[in-house]
């Protein structure tokens, strides 16, 4: 069954795009001065990931890169979000530049414009250069300030072409994922470290935000969170306060300091950690911004789990709801609800889906084309709640479908499939699949719409 989309609710100047992000597409790990990044590592470590696969090769994009926009081409697509890798681009981590590296990206901003197609860059989508961790990494303060010296290098060198710029993606996956349930890089299990680190990294997302704007003035600067509704598994009054705690860990924790709220108090007695404060932090990490990132894929069900590390919260499988082939829970009212919250309760001026999309298994046809309706499926439930969510008022300014191709799904490696585009790895051949299909029409539906109003 096909959702409705109104897009007549979406504004003229509405971004479609499709996001990647740096380890899991580009490869070409060792080439021109690129240096490890904690991914690396990692991917490396027998057990960490499926297969023991690896970033090594994955989609090749490094040397593919012109193919690959010409399938944004294809889609029809008017934007593409991308990120850069910091272990090409300063390979020490800190100190100088590798030009080469600085280069890479800059013949992809100018192969993207001249295709129409309009760049939003993302400065750390997980690759810490290796060798900053072997200082400590993110529960250190230094790596804040590393961070926001690489940051106004790649704003300095592509700032006068891109102007969106989102500082991190997900930093909560990077502090609890990687620190606290050790399931991504770099696999620590240490609440101190991850509350550490979720500072620093909030730090260096304020003090990278100054950065790009010292470098370019114009720059559109925004952070990405992947955020989730929270609902409890039942009535019980323990589950309620387990919802809350949920909803503190992976929603307001990232979001109260960046509106300038501090740290929620109940999340800081939750962990019982001390934050590593220093006077000014606040301010700095409440830097104005001029967008939110969103990145939805599923809801939560959570119940309380005393005996569990903090915040004391199990997710809970609900039976017979239907889900994707990463066993998430398919519930497009999510996005809608938190594109709401997020004009509401944080006065969001402007939101764009930086990511949102799903896993199935797919299926070559043997002549050669990849139907995959689930996904389709999935795409237009989604897009219809979003334009939902902007009819009632959400500033939404953009959608990114995650993603542009299959690629290196972290820990999952190569075994989950979330592009609209089919990638064979053996062979590196690019088959769109009839989700990118649909989703070309939809963009073509839409600009045809909005030029008939103009
Ligand atoms: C998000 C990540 C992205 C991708 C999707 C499926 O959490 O930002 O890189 O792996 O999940």
């Amino acid at each position: 069954m096909s959702a409705r989309i109104d897009l007549a609710a979406l504004p003229h100047d509405f971004l479609w795009g499709t996001a990647t992000a740096a380890y899991q597409i580009e490869g070409a790990v060792a080439e021109d001065g690129r240096t490890p990044s904690i991914w690396d590592t990692f991917s490396h470590t027998p057990g960490k990931t499926a297969n023991g696969d690896t970033g090594d090769v994955a989609c090749d994009h490094y040397h593919r890169w012109r193919e690959d926009i010409g399938l944004m081409r294809r889609l029809g697509v008017n934007a593409y979000r991308m990120s850069v890798a910091w272990p090409r681009v300063i390979p020490g981590g800190t100190g100088p530049v590798n030009p080469k590296g600085l280069d890479f990206y800059d013949k992809l901003v100018d192969a993207l414009f001249q295709a129409g197609i309009t760049p939003s860059v993302t400065l750390y989508h997980w690759d810490l250069p290796q060798v900053l961790q072997d200082r400590g990494g993110w529960p250190e303060r230094d790596t804040a300030s590393a961070f926001a010296e690489y940051a106004a290098r790649v704003a300095a060198r592509l700032g006068d072409r891109v102007k969106l710029w989102a500082t991190l993606n997900e930093p909560s996956c990077s502090a609890w994922i990687g620190h606290l349930e050790g399931t991504m890089a770099p696999g620590l299990t240490d609440l101190t470290a991850a509350v550490r680190a979720s500072y620093h990294l909030l730090l260096g997302h304020g003090l990278a935000t100054r950065a790009i704007r010292a470098a370019a003035p114009d720059a559109q600067v925004g952070i990405v969170n992947n955020l989730s509704t929270v609902h409890p598994a039942t009535d019980r009054p323990e589950d309620h306060a387990a919802a809350r705690r949920h909803d503190g860990h992976v929603n307001r924790w990232w979001l109260d300091p960046v509106h300038g709220r501090g740290f929620p108090t109940d999340m800081l007695d939750t962990y019982g950690v001390e934050l590593p404060y220093r006077t000014g932090d606040l301010e700095t990490i409440a830097s104005p911004l001029d967008w939110l990132g969103l990145n939805y894929y599923f809801p939560a069900h959570v119940s309380d789990d005393p005996a569990g590390p903090a915040p004391h919260v199990r997710s809970v499988r609900r039976p017979d709801v239907p889900r994707t082939g990463m066993d998430w829970e398919i519930d497009a009212t999510g996005i809608e609800t938190l594109l709401l919250r997020l004009t509401e309760e944080y006065g969001a001026r402007r939101i764009y889906v930086t990511e949102n999309g799903s896993a199935f298994p797919d299926v070559v046809h043997p002549y050669g084309t990849v139907n995959d309706p689930e996904r389709q499926d999935y795409l237009e439930r989604h897009l219809a709640a979003c334009a939902s969510a902007a009819r009632r008022g959400a500033p939404l300014a953009g959608y990114f479908a995650w993603s542009l191709l299959d690629n290196f799904e972290w820990a999952y490696g190569y075994a989950k499939r979330f592009g609209l585009v089919h990638v064979d790895y053996p062979t590196q051949t690019r088959t769109i699949k009839s989700s990118g299909h649909r989703y070309a029409d939809i963009v073509r539906v839409h600009r045809a719409q909005t030029r008939r109003a103009a």
